[in-house]
């Protein structure tokens, strides 16, 4: 998705901005460009492709200056292109905008501009329409031009906006689309990320909806939708630069693959005190609540949603009320069912997926108590909620979705876990060895990745596919889907997953000699019935990788290949099997030559419907 940084104040605004640039390029991006004010004038430039591009582009200009806004562009409206990428500027080059999100009245305000101000437009962006609208009405006060362009516009938007005419200053809003402000020493900031920033600052300003920031080189103002100043608390961000570089790895996915061990015990300790309970410092549910729960959704986009079909199960089991699940896109269109006795559980990574956060609005709209399990702290799907319970993943920067998802899945053990004790429905026996088994998780995947030589190996015969299948029943169901969109994702392999009883009904007519299935057989009670399942392909000639539990070794006659993951309860599987797929789909991507990190077509973060 777009990113936004800018800059004012001592150092070379053009390096600033550059440099951040870089730091969202994980996000997804096919353009960029960067306006400056030098000297009482805008200079701009911007590029199709990477932030390389960019940066020869203007390596030979003179570049000076204290004051500038940057942008990275993940298009909406309008195909990669040098016109279209931003800044964008007033007619008369006075003023220059950049904006991620989208302005649904953007064709009306259009329309608009041409006839009553002449505008001419050089872009098929909705951004270029706010940049005419800032120019028509400024009066030589940016603040005051800017909220009464906000006033006119319809959607969701960060804005960053500076003008030729005054150089001490840069002005930024927020509606629905991240936005924060970085406090520096003679030197501030604005970014639409917090890693855009972690090199230069520690201290930032979480900026909400309908706010905006006027930011000069030594004071970050916050003023609300009527102009009144805001008060709010200096944010500290604890993550430090060096978790967001690749510390030897060819890749942030493969990095990021080998840090959940960690991050899935740092997830668990933070929760696990030394009496064996789950302490929920920071969520105020009651007993009363939960035992008066009579539904819960667990809504969610993507990744975190697979999570939340893992999550589904666990909850089921242990509290003993009925889970829905739902894609955040959606249950928001829908009229779902949701009261005051509805629990409603939003997942995200980033804590900024516009679909999954309006989701959470239309739950709250009808009542119902808001948990969200998420990454990023501060977020605004954070912000929005009744209770956070964080993953302590760290920052995740490949967009293929990994340690995120683990830690999401631990979070939603112990989120199960402690409501069946708490409201009876779990014997503290049962709890006290799942919790066991818990503890014990992060060695296992230890050594699973201590094994991944063998799946990098097993890629070579298979990286050539055209189609792999995922199959899998229960708990491993969820996980094939998992599997498959990691696949996808990075490889561009047409991947497909499905419920192993439910291949006979349809998916079965693709199976022909060539198809690769992967079959996850780590439950063991239902075991016999997924042999059954193998069985079905083998007889149309597809061949079958199978994932199973160490000690399960009558499954080799049925697979060209097995990977073993280590014993552990039927329960427990999700957190282990996901591992190896993940190491699959990383390696069949490296071998296609994938671009791993930053996938065509995808976006780390979607902040846009
Ligand atoms: C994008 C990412 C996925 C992610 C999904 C939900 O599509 O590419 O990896 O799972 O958004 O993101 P969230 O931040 O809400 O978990």
């Amino acid at each position: 998705m777009c990113g936004i940084v800018g800059y004012i104040g001592k150092n070379n605004a053009k390096d600033v901005i550059i440099e951040g640039l870089k730091k969202l390029e994980y996000r997804g991006y096919d353009s960029a460009g960067i306006a400056i004010n030098q000297g009482g004038k805008l200079k701009i430039k911007k590029h199709v492709g990477g932030i390389q591009n960019l940066e020869n582009l203007i390596k030979k200009e003179d570049m000076e200056s204290h004051l500038g806004i940057g942008h990275t562009r993940w298009a909406t409206h309008g195909a990669p292109s040098d016109l279209n990428a931003h800044p964008h500027v007033s007619m008369d080059g006075n003023i220059a905008v950049v904006h991620n999100g989208i302005i649904e009245n953007y064709v009306e305000l259009k329309e608009m501009l041409k006839k009553e101000y002449s505008c001419e437009f050089y872009s098929d962006t909705d951004t270029e329409v706010i940049a005419k609208l800032i120019g028509v009405l400024y009066e030589g006060d940016l603040v005051d031009a800017v909220y009464k362009a906000v006033d006119m516009m319809r959607g969701a938007y960060a804005i960053g906006a500076i003008s030729a005419s005054e150089d001490d200053k840069l002005v930024a809003v927020r509606k629905d689309a991240p936005l924060i402000a970085g406090i520096g020493d003679g030197e501030n900031y604005i970014a639409s990320d917090i890693p855009a920033l972690l090199k230069f600052v520690k201290e930032i300003y979480l900026i909400e909806n309908n706010e905006t920031l006027v930011v000069t080189a030594d004071k970050v103002s916050i003023f609300d939708e009527n102009r009144n100043p805001v008060e709010r608390e200096v944010f500290h961000v604890t993550w430090d630069a060096d978790a967001a570089e690749k510390g030897g790895y060819d890749h942030f996915m493969l990095k990021e693959i080998h840090e959940q061990p960690k991050a899935l015990e740092d997830t668990l300790s933070r929760r696990l005190g030394e009496d064996g309970l789950i302490n929920l410092d920071g969520i105020s549910m009651t007993k009363d609540e939960i035992e008066n729960f009579s539904k819960i959704y667990i809504v969610a986009c993507g990744t975190a949603y697979h999570a939340g079909l893992v999550g589904k199960t666990l909850i089921e089991k242990y509290v003993k009320v009925p889970v829905e699940i739902d894609v955040a896109s959606e249950f928001r269109y829908r009229d779902p069912f949701v009261d005051d006795k509805t629990l409603f559980i939003a997942i995200s990574q980033s804590g900024e997926t516009l679909d999954t956060l309006e989701a959470l609005r239309v739950a709250k709209r009808k009542g119902a108590r808001v948990l969200s399990i998420v990454n990023v702290v501060g977020s605004t799907v954070a912000r929005e909620s009744d209770d956070v319970f964080y993953t302590w993943a760290g920052p995740e920067i490949a967009v293929a979705s990994t340690k995120a998802y683990t830690t999401q899945l631990m979070c939603l053990y112990l989120l199960s876990l402690h409501m069946g004790l708490t409201k009876g429905t779990l014997e503290r026996a049962k709890y006290d060895a799942v919790i066991e088994e818990l503890k014990a998780v992060s060695d296992k995947i230890r050594l699973i990745l201590k094994d991944s030589a063998k799946i990098e190996k097993l890629t070579k015969k298979l990286y050539n596919r055209d189609n792999i299948f995922f199959i899998g029943r229960g708990l491993d169901s969820a996980v094939a889907y998992e599997g498959s969109l990691k696949l996808k994702e990075i490889s561009y392999i047409n991947s497909f997953a499905i419920a192993a009883g439910e291949l006979k009904h349809g998916t079965i007519a693709l199976m022909a000699p060539g198809t690769l299935v992967i079959s996850l057989a780590t439950q063991d009670k239902l075991f016999e019935k997924m042999r059954s399942n193998m069985q079905e392909v083998i007889a149309r000639d597809a061949d079958i990788v199978s994932i199973a539990k160490e000690g399960n070794e009558s499954i080799e006659e049925q697979s060209e290949a097995v990977i073993y993951i280590p014993e552990c309860a039927d329960e427990i599987t999700p957190l282990l099997s996901i591992v190896p797929l993940q190491l699959f789909a990383y390696y069949v991507a490296k071998r296609r030559n994938c671009s791993i990190d930053k996938p065509k077509n995808l976006a780390k973060s979607v902040t846009v419907e």
